[in-house]
């Protein structure tokens, strides 16, 4: 399959990089199928779409036609085999859990049309072993993108054990379609090449504060205006979300060794459901 024979992107998640993926693709001009496991996460998701596409109209970052004509191209679905059925290509962006990830892969298999290509948002996890929930581990690849994804340049696209090079280019060639900039990661390592040096960076900000040698603040007034960052640790981490953090972290832990352990404060704030921006609360307050 070619790039150009791609007309609909099913992308599986409606959260905070599912939905942003999904406005991505249909200001592309693609047909998009988003669709998540109830009605209240995929409206959520649809909503969060056309906010962003009135702050972009709003801004003359689009023209108001353009943001209502993306708008037109998201489907919000609850169906699996509605949502991949007639999709070309399929993105999942669902939570960042082993276990989660195979069971919608088990369903997706059976349901998607046997040319389309799966790619996998995932941040950190083996490319190899979520390919081996399918049949198809050569049409299987990480396209790997940055929250929020309507402002992050990059995609970084990750090779599996068995993924060829067709499927490789044509993800490169839909991320340039999508007007980003693709990296070709070819090793498929725990967290690739980003997450592998800013979620240490973000959980060495915790074990400092945990360990009390400095404030939320102080870290944050370094590393934004010391380090040159767009946004300090904390703030990056209510951006990224804690909970997506902890998982990667724990998973690094899990397969790296010691030097990847969660810090605790991290730990409390995804035991306290201290998301970050998208639950109102984490490191600072939203509401
Ligand atoms: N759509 C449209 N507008 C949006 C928006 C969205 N999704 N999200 C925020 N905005 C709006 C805000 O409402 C705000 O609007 P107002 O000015 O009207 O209040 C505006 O955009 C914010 O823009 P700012 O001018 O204040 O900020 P900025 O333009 O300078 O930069 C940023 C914002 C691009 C997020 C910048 O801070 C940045 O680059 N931060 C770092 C983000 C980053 O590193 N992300 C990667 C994290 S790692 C990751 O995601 C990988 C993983 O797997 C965990």
């Amino acid at each position: 399959m070619e790039v150009e024979d791609i007309n609909t992107i099913a992308v599986l998640g409606a959260g905070s990089m599912g939905h942003g993926i999904a406005e991505v693709a249909a200001i592309a001009g693609y047909d998009v199928n988003m669709r998540d496991i109830n009605e209240e996460f995929v409206q959520s998701g649809y909503d969060d779409i056309e906010w962003s596409l009135d702050k972009l109209a709003e801004k003359d970052q689009l023209s108001r036609d353009e943001a209502d004509a993306a708008l037109e191209r998201v489907t919000p679905l609850v169906d699996m085999e509605e949502a991949v059925s007639d999709a070309e290509f399929v993105i999942e962006a669902v939570p960042e859990q082993m276990e989660i990830k195979e069971d919608v892969y088990e369903e997706l298999e059976s349901a998607a049309p046997d040319h389309a290509i799966f790619a996998t948002n995932t941040s950190s996890l083996s490319i190899t072993e979520l390919a081996s929930f399918t049949e198809r581990p050569e049409r299987f690849c990480g396209m790997h993108f940055f929250n929020p994804p309507i402002r992050m340049q990059l995609v970084e696209v990750i090779s599996g054990a068995e993924t060829d090079e067709k499927t490789l280019e044509v993800t490169e060639e839909l991320a340039e379609a999508f007007d980003k900039t693709p990296v070709r990661v070819h090793k498929d390592s725990p967290g690739f090449i980003v997450n592998r040096i800013l979620v240490p960076l973000m959980n060495e900000a915790c074990w400092l504060v945990t360990e009390d040698e400095a404030t939320i603040a102080e870290v944050d007034s370094t590393t934004k205006y010391g380090m040159g960052l767009p946004m300090g640790s904390f703030e990056l981490g209510d951006q990224v979300g804690n909970d997506v953090s902890y998982h990667v972290l724990d998973y690094m832990h899990d397969v790296l060794g010691e030097a990847y352990e969660p810090a605790p404060l991290l730990e409390e704030k995804v035991e306290n459901e201290e998301f970050g921006r998208k639950s109102g609360k984490g490191f600072y307050d939203y509401e």
